[in-house]
Parts: structure tokens; sequence; C-alpha cells
């Protein structure tokens, strides 16, 4: 049989800057339910890329001095760039793409035409407003306070030829399709679009600019290029081989399962989008899930405000499973959350070091220490659990666990225990399948907390002091912790893969029960597996500790990303002649340097300057040079200004340096001239 396929896609990212955590969020999403469907066996297709045209990138490269090209391949493929984020995040992308692609752009220029062919796409004038850092063409009514309704920001006034896309001949159906279908997900995103976009009236859009080139040219009216989200939307369908030989598989694929997209950017997927394919003919996206944002101290992080959060930073200090595991865990994945450190170290230490790690550790540790590491046989599942876990399966939701037992009878702990194990998979599968991966995962920790109270409840420890009597007992007890902890473990490869592989071994469970099928059935695990207590998986982080770390870590990423040399600003001012020859400068020779007593900053520099008299000249400059090394050397100073006093001695004149900062650091070298140059001799 055929396969179930999914598509599913991200954003494809604007190579300006580096990624943040925000975009982080996006993608180890989009890869956790990825991986999900992929856990239950489906043909799975999961695309991310780059975005890399635009007026932004333009600026930005002319700014750094380089092509657009060499911009953005430093940043896509350079040093802690976007693929090596993703490879560090264990982003498990079936196929990146990269806008600048040749196939891309020749297939761009297809659909172009297409559209122009069909009569959708017509030439006329573009007057309107333009937000740059958006490439976002906005009507006056769509503004702010005048301001991009988008970032907020100052946009200008745009007036140009252009082509235009027939977006307003589409109002109906998109109205239609939002309202009446689950296109558009979570819901309450539906009434943002209609009451904001749609109901003030669809305006055709502009789709092609001619003040800048860094963009596809539009191939049969040279100077054009195509509209920086005609491009990137057409992404989805150019990386499965539309309109291009490169791939074969739009046929297999299109249409996708889902594009999951942040808030900011839903109206070009859930209005321009759509409205491009029905020109086009082609079939709709089965939905369009827009994501919240993470925000810092309740703002947007953005570099220009310099409050980003490098991920690179913190998976290198939580470990990457830990990091994915924060992101899917603590905030709904349809609203904003609040991202702080402490919040994210809480997170790994309650969830992780606490409920899962401490449930694994204590359970190896207890199979080794009372059966030397191997449960005997025959304490697997009993077949009134088997029973009660096939009814949690069958009705999907966990029936309370009366089973008429006597209120003292350990047994109860146990059907209690299978029931929420054995029905956690329909839970969790409602919820990854609703796009809320925050409410699957919460759901798998109420049954780790269970799992934990299991092992109060029985007391082990009191169970082994009589082997005799209660070993069977105690076997069958460890049994059901292992079980659920596989269960669970199961349900957890999407988001924390690599540790699960870890855990599975911790356990001794086989490969044929860490399937998907697996996890709904209790009792799949070997009653003799053989757990060993191993690495501790998820350590506790002394928190202090930790965010100290973090704030030096940031200190130095911050320095790394100053400009190696910053200089002053040269002056506006002019001076004139006769005043500039009224400065003296001679040359100079150290005969002694000291430091001046009680500071720490003034070097006393005794000079002959020619005359035959020494001259005392103070300089701030003890942070630079030591005062032996100095002595001998020929300096530059300016030996007509009015003497003056520091620290009670007298300073006659200024030694000259050259100033600068590197890495956001001062910097200081004092002129030091010639050798051959005699003392006293005049600089003009
Ligand atoms: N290039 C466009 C997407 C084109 S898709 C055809 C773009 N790129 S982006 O790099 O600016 O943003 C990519 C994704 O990152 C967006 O979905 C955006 O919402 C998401 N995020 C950027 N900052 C974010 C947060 N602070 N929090 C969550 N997601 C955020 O838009």
């Amino acid at each position: 049989m055929d396969k179930k396929k999914f598509y599913i896609t991200t954003p494809i990212y604007y190579p300006s800057d580096k990624l943040h955590i925000g975009h982080t969020y996006c993608t180890v999403a989009t890869d956790a339910i990825a991986r999900y469907h992929r856990l239950r066996g489906e043909d799975v297709m999961f695309l991310t890329g780059t975005d890399e045209h635009g007026q932004k990138i333009e600026d930005k490269a002319k700014e750094a001095g380089v092509t657009p090209k060499e911009f953005v391949d430093k940043i896509v493929c350079g040093e802690r760039g976007v693929l090596d984020l993703w490879k560090l995040m264990n982003i498990s992308n079936d196929r990146f793409i990269r806008t600048t692609d040749d196939y891309h752009v020749a297939a761009i220029q297809k659909i172009f035409k297409k559209m122009y062919e069909n009569g959708d796409i017509y030439k006329g004038t573009y007057k309107g407003k333009y937000c740059k850092p958006c490439e976002s063409f906005w009507t006056e009514s769509q503004l702010k306070d005048g301001k991009c309704p988008d970032c907020g920001r100052e946009v200008q006034d745009a007036e140009e030829e252009a082509y235009f896309f027939r977006l307003s001949k589409y109002a109906d159906k998109i109205q239609d399709l939002l309202e009446n279908t689950d296109f558009l997900q979570p819901r309450s995103r539906v009434n943002e679009m209609v009451n904001n976009f749609i109901k003030p009236g669809l305006e055709d859009l502009c789709v092609s600019r001619t003040s800048f080139t860094w963009g596809v040219p539009v191939d049969f009216d040279p100077g054009h290029v195509v509209y920086v989200w005609v491009d990137a939307l057409s992404n989805y369908i150019t990386a499965l081989g539309y309109e291009n030989d490169k791939y074969d598989d739009y046929k297999k694929y299109w249409p996708a399962d889902v594009h999951i997209v942040g808030k900011e950017i839903v109206r070009f997927h859930s209005i321009i989008w759509p409205a491009m394919l029905m020109s086009l003919g082609e079939p709709l996206p089965k939905h369009v899930f827009g994501h919240g944002w993470l925000l810092l101290d309740g703002g947007k992080m953005s570099k220009s405000k310099g409050n980003v959060v490098d991920p690179y930073i913190l998976a290198e200090h939580f470990g990457v499973d830990a990091l994915r595991f924060f992101l899917m865990r603590t905030f709904p994945f349809g609203s904003d959350g609040n991202f702080s450190n402490e919040l994210l170290i809480q997170t790994i230490n309650t969830d992780l070091a606490n409920d899962l790690g401490n449930l694994v550790s204590r359970t190896t540790a207890m199979v080794g220490k009372y059966f030397g590491g191997r449960l005997p046989a025959g304490c697997g599942a009993t077949e009134m659990e088997q029973g009660a876990a096939c009814s949690a399966r069958r009705e999907a939701t966990i029936p309370n666990g009366d089973f008429l037992l006597d209120p003292d009878d350990p047994v109860r702990y146990d059907m209690d225990l299978v029931l929420k194990a054995a029905g956690l998979r329909f839970d969790y599968e409602a919820a990854m399948d609703a796009y809320a991966p925050h409410k699957a995962l919460e759901e798998v920790f109420k049954v780790i907390q269970r799992a934990n109270k299991y092992i109060d409840e029985n007391a082990p420890w009191a169970l082994a002091k009589d082997m005799e009597a209660n070993g069977k007992r105690l076997a069958h007890v460890m049994y059901n912790l292992l079980e659920t902890t596989r269960i669970c473990a199961i349900l957890l490869i999407p988001f924390m893969p690599e540790s699960m592989d870890k855990l599975f071994q911790q356990i001794g469970a086989c490969e044929g029960c860490r399937t998907w099928d697996s996890a709904a059935q209790w009792g799949s695990l070997s009653d003799t597996a053989e757990p060993a207590k191993g690495e501790n998986l998820f350590p506790r982080v002394d928190m202090e500790k930790a965010l100290q770390e973090l704030e030096e870590a940031a200190e130095e990423a911050r320095k790394a990303s100053l400009p190696d040399i910053e200089l002053e600003p040269q002056s506006a001012e002019q001076v004139d002649f006769d005043t500039f020859c009224k400065s003296d400068f001679r040359a100079v020779k150290v005969k002694a340097c000291e430091n001046v007593k009680k500071s720490a900053k003034l070097l006393k520099f005794t000079l002959d300057d020619g005359t035959g008299v020494d001259r005392q000249i103070l300089s701030g400059i003890a942070a630079w040079y030591k005062p032996e090394e100095l002595v001998g050397k020929t300096l530059l100073a300016i030996v007509n200004l009015p003497p003056r006093k520091m620290m009670g001695q007298e300073s006659c004149g200024m030694l000259i340096s050259a100033v600068h900062k590197e890495k956001g650091e001062e910097k200081l070298n004092l002129v030091m001239l010639d050798d051959k140059i005699p003392a006293g001799a005049k600089m003009c």
C-alpha cells in the first residue's frame, strides 16, 4: 500500500542577518511535526530554505562592500550560518531551496509570464507606501498611524511603472476559503485577515519593481524585477519541480499539507499565495498554520533593537535536545510567548532533570540493584492490564481506574498507570494533528509524573527488603515503569531524537519496541529487558551559575560581532591655516619615563626637545605602555600648550597618539618617529 504523503514547509528565511531563537522556534516546531509524521510511517517531504532577493539584501550588501550573492552566501553557507544552525539543531529537512538557485529563478520567470498571459498581471503605475525592512507595499488606508502596520517603522512614498496582480478579482473566493474552510489555523487568525485585509477592499498587488536590480528579472520587460513575495512564495512549488526539471515531485507532494508560518506573514500565505495558485490553476495547500512570536521582555526580537537571543549559545550550553524541548513545551504554538533564560533553565530542571531524568535513572538503577540488571521472565504485562490497555485505546480516552478493587490493593496503581500510558498516544496524536505540540508534550509529562508517583506508591525499597515474598511484585513494578518510560520516549522522539536514542538503550528497548504502533501496545517491551544505567541524559542546571555564564557568552558574542576597527569620524569643522600653523609640533627623545605615584593612568616623561633644557610632559597612557619600553624613543609632541598641573606635577605640552577602537575596545599608539630625526626638529 502506498504510504500516506505529508508535505510540510517552513518559511524560507531572509539571510539579511544571522538567525535568532525566534527563527529557530519556527524551524524546530516544523521539524518536530515532520518527525512525528515520519514516526507514523508517512512519506514526508519537509522543505526549508532561504529567501535571498530584495532591496534590503541589496542595500546590506552595498553597505558591506560585497555583491548581494557574496553577502547571502556568507550568511547561508558561512560559519555559523543558516545551514550550520539547522545542522546543529538536528533539523531533518529533506530539501533546502535558495531563491537564487538557477532552477528557481527560471521557474519564477515562467510563473510570472503565465499569470501575465492569462490576464492576471497587467502594467500600471505604482503609487503608494513602501516599508523597506518588511519589503511590503501598503496603501494609505492600511498604514497604522502613518507607519508600517507590521513593524511600526516609517514608510516611504513610492511611484514607478510597475506590474500589478489582480488580487481584487480573487477577494470573494479567498474570503470564502478563510471563513468556510479550515484552511487557515488557528481559527483566531481568520477574523484578523478578513477584517483587516479583505473587508476594507482587497486591492491589486504591485508585483514588480524597477528601482533596484537584486531580484528575478521579468524576462519580457527588462528593468523590472519580480516582487520578492511572488518569488518567495513560489518556492513551495518550484522546490518540487514546478516549471523546472531540477525536481520531479510536484505531482507526488502538491498540495502541501501545511505551511507553518509566523503570524506576521500569515497575510501573504493566506491571501496572496492562494490567489496566485488560483490564477495558475493549481490546487491550494490544505492548511496554513500561523504561530505566535517569541518575545523578549514583551517585545519582538530584532537585530536593530539589539535584543536577539543566539540559539548557538543556548544549544552549546544546554544541549540541542533540551533547547528543542523547551521551545516546544513552554509556548502554546499559536500564541506569543515570553522567552527568558530563567524559564529555559526551570523547564530543563523540572521536566527533564527531575521528572524524566529521575524516572529513568531511578528505574534503571533499581533494576540493577535488585535484579542484577535483568528482569525475571514472567514479570511483564498481565492479561487484565492488556485488556484495560485495549479499552483505553478503543475509547481514545482514559476510563477512570476504579476496577472494583480493594482500595488497598496495589493493582489499582498498576491499572491507573497502564491506562494512562496505553491511552497516551491517542491524546498525543489528537494534539499533534491539531498543531498543538505543547499540548502533546503536556500529555506525555502527565504520564511521566504519574510514573514517578507510582514509584512512591509502591515503595520498591520496602518491597526489596523481602525479595522472597515480594520479588515477583517488585519485578512487575519495575516492568511497568520501564514500559511506561518506553511509551513516553517514543512520543518524545520528534522533539528530542538523539536523547531518546540513548534513553531506549538505557531501558533496554529493542528496535521493534520503539515504533509508533508499539506506543499503543502495552506489553511490547520484553519482560527480560536488560536496562543499564547510563550517562545522565539531562543533568540539573545550576541556575545562578548558568545565568552568569550565559551573560558572559552573550557579551563575548557581542564583542565578536563588533567591527574589527572603528574610527572616530573626521571633523566637519575647518581650521584656518594660520591657526593650524600656530601649533608647534617637535620631535622629542625620551630620556626618562616613570609612573606617577598614586595615579593608574599617568606616565611622567623627561624629554630632550633640542633646547638643552629637559622638558617634562605627563601623559595618560599608562594603560597601554610600560615606562621602560619608551626610554630612548623619538616621539611627537606639541610644545606650545600652556603648562598645566596634573596630580600636583607640571606638564609642559602633550605627546601625540593615534587612537581607534578594535572590537569595541579603545586602542592607543604613541606616534613614534624615525630615530634619525634629531630632538627638536619642527614638524611642518
Ligand atoms: N522570507 C520571509 C518568508 C518567506 S516564506 C515564502 C520571512 N523571513 S524571516 O526570516 O523574516 O522570518 C522567517 C520566519 O521566522 C517567519 O515565520 C517569522 O515569523 C519567524 N520569526 C522571526 N522572528 C520570530 C520570533 N521572534 N518568534 C517566532 N517566530 C519568528 O518572513
